[in-house]
């Protein structure tokens, strides 16, 4: 019979993926080749042509002169943000969003606002609320697509959409977190915000090697955006940090140069899991509809809050209530939609369908 830790974590962002083959050989292969070379401060020359290639091949007209590679993406956002916010700039986050991106925001010398995006519409962007939210000191209009944690992706249409706001404010960035991009079952192609005409030179986009291309530990992301950009938030990195070892520049490179392969691959080995969420999401009170990104669901649990606790105290009760019961889950308190839960379905078969026994048994407790 098979034994189960005391509490099974669906909480981590990182699935349990090995590394795509060709990326280890990569490395291997540099490992063998004698000392390691040193990288210029943006990146290896070659990732960075790979990445704007793999860009152009969608469309875009972006230019290796144009992207940063970061020992990750979390240091390409702050870099970003420390190269294009002044002192009293503010940056607009969709919500719910991940949790990092307050603290990044904040220490970069910015301040936060949310536009909280409504699950009862699915998370859609409303044209008239998004028009009312910016104005002139709103620097940065930051969301993820496929967002974490909703795993809401959003489509072209929705995004032309958001656009012709956007367009209207010549100063503001567009900054899509992309991160996820290759991790979606959607009938509809991804669409990279850089795929989309930008009369104003406003869009950047975000993104890693962690998520949607199994590089996870390499510490490898990267920054898109105008050169001018680029180039402060690379002095940034000159100044504060250092250049991503070669030996994961490698690695990233081939990865990048069978992007869509990877991702293909990654996907299929998660539809088991994703169905196995998927039905037991349906046996519980309605939820929004199943995500089509991102390997997270993220259910509403407000009816098993305690109704005598203020929402997020209840919130945070409640993943207290099911780590108890065996089951670590993500508060979505911490991603401004407390009595949300994030559950990862990136963990192997066994564990999820144990942790999802632990948490129905905990909700349904007297
Ligand atoms: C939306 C989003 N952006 C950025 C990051 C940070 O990624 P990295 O591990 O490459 O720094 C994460 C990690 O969870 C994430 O979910």
């Amino acid at each position: 019979m098979q034994t189960f830790p005391d509490v099974i974590s669906l909480a981590s962002g990182y699935g349990n993926f090995a590394p795509p083959a060709a990326a280890v050989a990569q490395a291997a292969a540099l490992l063998q080749a004698g000392p390691l070379p040193t990288s210029p401060i943006a990146g290896m020359p070659e990732l960075r042509a790979a990445l704007a290639a793999r860009y152009q091949q969608q469309g875009a007209a972006t230019g290796p002169e144009q992207v940063l590679v970061t020992p990750g993406a979390k240091p390409a956002l702050f870099a970003l943000f420390k190269a294009a916010l002044e002192p009293g700039d503010e940056v607009l986050l969709l919500t719910p969003n991940w949790f990092g991106f307050r603290g990044l925001v904040e220490k970069a010398g910015g301040t936060l606002r949310t536009l909280p995006l409504d699950p009862a519409t699915d998370y859609a962007w409303q044209p008239e609320q998004l028009s009312s939210a910016i104005h002139a000191r709103t620097r940065i209009l930051l969301l993820s697509n496929p967002n974490n944690p909703t795993g809401r992706v959003y489509t072209r249409a929705e995004w032309e959409g958001l656009l012709r706001i956007t367009r209207q404010w010549p100063g503001l960035l567009v900054v899509s977190d992309e991160i996820y991009d290759g991790i979606h079952f959607g009938p509809e192609p991804f669409t990279s915000l850089l795929s989309l005409p930008d009369p104003h030179r406003q869009h950047v986009v975000v993104s890693g090697y962690s998520k949607s291309l199994g590089l996870i530990g390499w510490s490898v992301g990267y920054l898109v955006a105008p050169e001018e950009l680029i180039r402060r938030a690379a002095a940034w990195q000159f100044s504060t940090s250092a250049a991503v070892a070669a030996l994961s520049q490698a690695a990233a490179q081939a990865a990048t140069e069978q992007a869509s392969a990877i991702s293909q691959q990654l996907c299929s080995g998660l539809l088991t899991n994703r169905e196995i969420m998927r039905q037991w999401l349906a046996a519980l009170p309605p939820q929004p509809p199943f995500p089509l990104g991102t390997y997270y669901a993220f259910p509403d649990f407000r009816r098993f809050l305690r109704p005598d606790l203020p929402l997020t105290e209840a919130s945070a009760e409640l993943a207290a209530r099911l780590r108890a019961g065996g089951a670590e889950v993500v508060d979505g308190g911490s991603c401004d939609a407390p009595g949300f839960f994030r559950l990862s379905y990136a963990v192997p078969e066994p564990l999820l369908r144990e942790a999802l026994r632990r948490i129905r048994a905990a909700l349904t407790a007297d």
